[in-house]
């Protein structure tokens, strides 16, 4: 590994909360009688909550004020949180775990670089509340992935130039993000086959062989 510094994104690539968004923004859905499936439900994957909404509301007929966007954010996030508290450390896998800590081992400065707001709660359950060297996260930016901004917080906490760090991702937009702000890239999952990636990883603990 010739990179200081990786940046992890963290819903679909350190743990696999991208299934509680997808039940908590189901049941929003269902309730105001909206269509909603995994098809769509895969393109908010690095999306931020209001965009996330935006992007659900698309099928719907009725026009939605931004006070009803709140309101309606809000309770996607209470049933969300409510999921995030069935996560306990053994959510974490041994994979994800040994892999880091084999890059700490290397002299790497690891580092999380995620749209969701959620980001410290999920640590915390999993664990690794103390664990990254620092953590930029849906609460330090104002535009969400494709936008670099997330990575670039990431890489100035890290204080790291962005060509010195790699992105992990599992989306689409946030490999977009990686390559705007002037990172390398690894995807794993859909971000695996995206055409510009530097490397595709098929598991976690490839990134050992970069
Ligand atoms: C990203 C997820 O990590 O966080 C998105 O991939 C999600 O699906 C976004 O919308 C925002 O999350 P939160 O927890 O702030 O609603
Ligand atoms: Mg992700």
């Amino acid at each position: 590994m010739n990179y200081k510094g990786v940046i992890f994104d963290l819903d679909g690539v350190i743990c696999f909360t991208d299934k509680y968004h997808y039940q908590a923004w189901k049941k929003m859905a269902d309730d105001i009688g909206v269509y909603f499936d995994e098809k769509i439900n895969n393109r908010l994957r690095g999306v931020s909550r209001m965009a996330s909404l935006d992007i659900i509301l698309e099928r719907s007929e009725k026009l939605y004020t931004q006070v009803e966007k709140d309101i309606l954010a809000d309770q996607k996030n209470e049933l969300y949180k409510k999921l995030l508290h069935q996560m306990t450390p053994a959510d974490l896998s041994d994979e994800v775990k040994s892999t880091m800590d084999e890059l700490k081992n290397r002299g790497c400065r690891l580092a999380l670089g995620s749209s969701s707001k959620n980001a410290k709660l999920i640590l915390e359950r999993l664990g690794l509340g103390e664990y990254f060297d620092a953590v930029s996260d849906g609460t330090n930016i104002t535009h969400s992935k494709p936008n670099p901004e997330v990575f670039l917080k990431a890489a100035e906490f890290l204080d790291l130039d962005p060509k010195d760090c790699l992105v992990v991702e599992d989306a689409i937009a946030g490999i977009d993000a990686a390559l705007a702000g002037g990172f390398h890239s690894a995807g794993i999952g859909e971000a695996a086959v995206h055409e510009k990636v530097d490397y595709s990883l098929h598991t976690f603990a490839d990134l050992l062989s970069i």
